[in-house]
């Protein structure tokens, strides 16, 4: 039997080394493991989030989700709480990695370089809280499950917790981006994931984006 219940901190070599291991590909991977178990020591911590592991009989940690209930609160408690960490961990990956560091600069530095000024500012001048009956969006941002096990309904149990925690905590709706050429397109379709149109980020790369209402 597989359960699912919330990361913690303990979870964060397992879930860090099954993260590399199977999203090998992806931008976050590329700053390494130490980069990464800060980040996933901060999503342990931080409000608006929602984070998940899966296990198996044997006490081995096969699948991880990370979300957020909140996005708004979950990015500025991200950066207020964790950005010099997470800063470090990307500074020092780049520092030994000079195509990382190129790339960086040229895909993202522009929108970093505006984000922490906006995060600045609002630090400043808080922003106005969004209207009361504006809908209330959450998001999976990462879920993966061991190789050996995919198949085998363990990326669902942990879209139902996601589920779940969206709509304990007043969610509409939920919303997801994933790359066209991966196969987790049609994961989500079948588990009644709505397609909403395509979308291309700052740097360039094309995603595809999903919904699932809540109510
Ligand atoms: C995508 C992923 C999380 C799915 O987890 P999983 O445990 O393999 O999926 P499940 O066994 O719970 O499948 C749930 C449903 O989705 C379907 N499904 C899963 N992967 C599928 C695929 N590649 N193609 C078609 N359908 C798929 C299953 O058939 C199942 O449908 P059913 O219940 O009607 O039979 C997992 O395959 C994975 O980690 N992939 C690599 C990482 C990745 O791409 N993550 C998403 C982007 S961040």
């Amino acid at each position: 039997m597989v359960s699912v219940r919330e990361l913690n901190a303990a979870d964060v070599p397992a879930a860090v080394r099954l993260h590399l291991a199977v999203l090998d590909m992806e931008f976050l991977s590329r700053f390494g493991p130490s980069f990464m178990r800060a980040y996933y020591r901060a999503w342990t911590t931080t409000p608006g989030s929602m984070s998940f592991v899966a296990i198996d009989d044997a006490g081995t940690l096969i699948g991880v989700l990370l979300g957020a209930t909140d996005p708004a609160i979950h990015v500025r408690a991200m950066v207020r709480d964790h950005g010099i960490a997470l800063a470090r961990a990307i500074a020092a990956a780049a520092a030994v990695r000079p195509r990382l560091a190129k790339d960086l600069v040229v895909t993202r530095a522009g929108r970093y370089a505006r984000g922490v000024t906006r995060l600045v500012l609002a630090r400043v001048r808080p922003r106005a809280a969004p209207p009361s009956d504006a809908p209330r969006v959450g998001e999976v941002t990462h879920v993966l499950v061991d190789p050996a096990v995919q198949g085998g309904g363990v990326g669902r149990q942990l879209i139902d917790a996601a589920i779940v925690a969206g709509r304990a905590a007043g969610d509409d709706e939920l919303v997801l981006v994933t790359p066209p050429d991966l196969a987790a397109r049609h994961f989500y379709e079948a588990l009644g994931w709505q397609s909403d149109g395509e979308m291309t980020s700052r740097s360039g790369e094309a995603f595809l984006r999903y919904r699932f209402p809540l109510r």
